[in-house]
């Protein structure tokens, strides 16, 4: 296929502080992760899911997804890019890898639309992203004290899907683990190797839920979001 998505799944969850890793938490009729994979499988273009999963997932197994042709599983890894990088390592020669977290079930399907079709032009891809709305100061080295108030204009929260042509992200992230470089999501390791991905407006209800709290929340936009 053009595009294949790759689901990072196998982190533990620890600041949910739940009996099992937070994607197989349950809102409404089904899973974190299943709402997640549908969001991506809802998309004509998107038919071919790659899920990493923890090395002890006891439970995708579980699922009705696991008898689903259109996805498939790798074992994850310690970070999450290495997690990506065991997802793109089965993906083949896709021209495109599409990377959603496990943990963001409420992406709308007009932001999904629009991160196609703006970043397949583009030659290096890029991210849904949240414009900031609080005013953000930046503290004095090592004090709670305001430095300066940081222009709000110029930033962004990085949300995920994140699309990148599939050779280039394997290659940047390889590097930038490789070299011992922060990888916090996809586009960081392209920023890395001196890419600038572009940033693609987004809703901001697509949360990854984190902490207990954003249970509800997250119930509360899928249910919007269905509606
Ligand atoms: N992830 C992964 N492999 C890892 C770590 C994280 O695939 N080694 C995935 C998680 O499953 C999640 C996404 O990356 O879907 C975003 O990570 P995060 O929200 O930090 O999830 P966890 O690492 O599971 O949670 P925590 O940091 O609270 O332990
Ligand atoms: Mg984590």
């Amino acid at each position: 296929p053009d595009i294949i998505a790759v689901v990072p799944a196998a982190g533990i969850g620890s600041r949910m502080q739940s009996g099992r890793p937070k994607q197989y938490l349950t809102i409404g009729h089904a899973t974190i992760l299943e709402h997640s994979i549908a969001s991506l499988l809802a998309h004509p273009a998107i038919n071919r899911v790659i899920v990493a999963l923890g090395p002890d997932d006891d439970y995708f197994q579980q699922l009705p997804l696991a008898s689903d042709s259109r996805i498939e599983t790798v074992t994850g890894g310690k970070q999450r890019a290495d997690s990506v990088l065991a997802g793109l390592a089965a993906a083949g020669n896709a021209a495109w890898a599409l990377v959603h977290d496990a943990a963001r079930p409420c992406l709308a399907a007009e932001d999904l639309n629009r991160l196609l079709a703006i970043c397949r032009h583009s030659r290096v891809g890029g991210i849904l992203a949240a414009p900031v709305r609080d005013t953000m100061k930046r503290s004095e080295p090592g004090k709670d004290a305001i430095a300066h108030t940081v222009e709000r204009e110029a930033l962004w929260h990085a949300l995920t899907p994140q699309l990148f042509p599939l050779a280039l992200l394997r290659q940047c992230l390889t590097r930038a683990l490789h070299e011992g470089a922060t990888v916090t999501d996809e586009a960081s390791a392209l920023e890395y190797c001196g890419y600038h991905p572009e940033l693609v407006a987004g809703r901001s209800d697509n949360i990854k839920v984190t902490r207990p709290e954003d249970l509800a929340l997250a119930a509360f936009y899928l249910t919007q979001l269905n509606n």
